[in-house]
This record gives C-alpha cells, structure tokens and sequence, in this order.
C-alpha cells in the first residue's frame, strides 16, 4: 500500500449478476442430487456448508467483480507488496486447523477452534462494495456471520472499547514477515460499536465457496464502509481493551492511515486523491466512479460518528 505501484491493467468486465446466480443455481442444483449437474458428488455438496448460505439483511443489489479479478490481484504483504504475486505465495499457509485466542475485557477468554466457532455462528451471504486505498474497488459477495454475534458469546466487560485483531506470525511460510516492510504480526482495530455493527462481519466464504487464501483464510474482517486494509487477514488473535490499540497501517504512517479510515472523498490521501475510483476489472479507459462517503453505506453508519471531526479523525 505505502509503495504505490503502476496499476496493472485487467480487461475482464465485472460479472453481470445473472451469472453470478446461474453459479449459485448450479451449486443448489448439485447439492439436490441433479444427475445432469452432478460434478462434485452428492456427499461432498452436502458436506459444503457454502453451498446454501442463505442472503444476509444487509446484502445489497449490486452486481459482483469478476471472481479471477478480486482473487488474482490482492494485498498480502505477509506474502509480497507485488499483488499478483502474494495470491500465489499465499498457497503455502495452512489454514487448518485453526484457532483464535481471546483475550482482555471478556468474562470468557480462550482458546477457541475455528469449526466450534462456525458451528455457533450461521453464516450468511453478504455483497459489499469494497474499497481499497489506491483507488480501486471491487463487489464482493463474501459468506461469514456478524463479527458482534461471536464477540457478544466472549461476554466483554463494560472496559470494553475497542477491539484488537491480530494475523498469524509465521516468517517460515509467510515470507513477507521476513522483511520490514510493516511491523509484524500485522494488526487492526474497531472501536467497539463499530465492532458490534450488524455491517462488520467475520469471512469465511465468497462466491458460494470457501475463502481463498490470498483473500485471507481461514478467518477474515470484513468492514464495508471503510478502506480495505482495516479487513485484516487469517486473524488468530482477537483482544478487547479499554484503550484504543496501535495498528499496522497507523504505526508505518501515520500521517496516511488513520484509527478510523472511513471511506471519505473528502479526505484525500497526503499522496493521492480518494475522490474517484476504479472498478476492479474495468479497462483503464473506462470511466471512474465517484466514491461515496462510507463507500455507500452512509445510512447504516453515519450516526456512529455524529459530531466527530472526519477530518482529524481520518
Ligand atoms: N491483512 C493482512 N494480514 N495483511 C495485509 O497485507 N492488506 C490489507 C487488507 N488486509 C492486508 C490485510 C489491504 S491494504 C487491503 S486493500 C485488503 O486486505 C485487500 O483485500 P483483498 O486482497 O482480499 O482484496
């Protein structure tokens, strides 16, 4: 993100969304045994918990990004800076089994499993516009549950103001973090009513399948009115505090990436722009859009900072 790179030219068009559910109606049709359809095996469409994840309240109706695009031209610095590179590198990481620590200002701290974690979460889909930083945007429909449902069985304590996430550390496979680029592990954190919003959902799925790695399996953030590299990757740990954490963005440069990074044309990057923005996938001559404060959701979200000054708190 902090080396900003000549962006590579990709000439797919975005999924027109008749496609996108012609793919879920194969995958439904499989599941129900089809003979026609019958690719993956009827035990193995059953056992896929993506297969029929039912459409999330805060899905909105927008037609989805190429899936080649958003899982081919990703950020990973754990993996490289180059984002065609780090969706290849990323292959190496296991991502089962998988565990988070909880930790901080909850009655129920522990070490908690991935698949219990599923098993009291249902999931459900959800399509957000996401916005990275270099002014670009993809439309996601990403599979997970709302981050608030899994914090809430932690039971915080009333201490609890923000939350911290943490990604895995290991240099051995992840050959990124052999390198200074940002300060490792790689962390983030919400203030806790932004936390707790039915918006802000843990992933674990997109597409009607499991998360790709270089999009951040097995568990992912996903905060849709705010710049992408708040959604942090293979979380493993999660900590509630009573003060605000340092994250990896704001201790590289702070003068770029601030606690809060709403998506703000208003507020422009001290090096670039964030007024308009590429659709992932459009060819270079297609026009921009114009971003949207809170990247659209400005309804939903704007009364969480009634009365602060967007710009300070950038
Ligand atoms: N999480 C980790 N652990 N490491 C990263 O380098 N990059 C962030 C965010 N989460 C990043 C991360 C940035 S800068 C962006 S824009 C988004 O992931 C990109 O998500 P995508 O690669 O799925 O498009």
């Amino acid at each position: 993100m902090l080396i900003k790179r000549k962006a590579s030219i990709l000439t797919s068009e975005i999924t027109d969304r008749a496609v996108f559910e012609s793919r879920r109606r194969f995958i439904k049709a499989a599941a129900a045994g089809s003979a026609a359809l019958m690719l993956p095996t009827l035990a193995e469409a059953e056992n896929d918990i993506y297969a029929d994840v039912l459409t999330g309240p805060y899905s909105a109706p927008l037609s989805p990004t190429d899936y080649e695009d958003v899982t081919s031209y990703t950020n990973y610095y754990e993996f490289s800076t180059n984002k065609k590179d780090s969706s290849r590198l990323a292959q190496a990481l296991k991502t089962r089994p998988w565990s988070v620590t909880v930790e901080g200002e909850v009655a129920r701290p522990g070490i908690y499993d991935l698949e219990d974690i599923l098993k009291d979460n249902p999931l459900e889909e959800r399509i957000y516009r996401f916005r990275c930083v270099e002014a670009w945007s993809m439309v996601v429909p990403w599979i997970g549950f709302p981050l608030g449902q899994m914090l809430k069985r932690f039971e915080p304590t009333s201490n609890a103001k923000f939350v911290e996430f943490t990604t895995i550390y290991n240099p051995d496979v992840m050959v990124g973090q052999r390198s200074g680029v940002l300060e490792w592990p790689y962390t983030e954190g919400l203030r806790i009513d932004e936390a707790m919003h039915p918006l802000t959902i843990m992933a674990t799925g997109m597409y009607d399948d499991e998360l790709p790695k270089q999009n951040g399996a097995p568990l992912r953030l996903i905060v849709p009115w705010k710049y992408g590299f708040k959604s942090i990757k293979a979380v493993v740990k999660i900590r509630l505090l009573e003060n605000m954490p340092d994250t990896a963005w704001n201790k590289s440069a702070p003068r770029e990436y601030g606690f809060y990074a709403n998506v703000n044309p208003e507020v422009s990057h001290p090096r670039w722009s964030q007024k308009r923005e590429r659709v992932l996938g459009s060819s270079i001559f297609a026009a921009k859009r114009n971003t949207e404060k809170f990247n659209g959701y400005g309804e939903q979200v704007a009364s969480l900072y009634s009365g602060m000054d967007l710009k300070k708190y950038y």
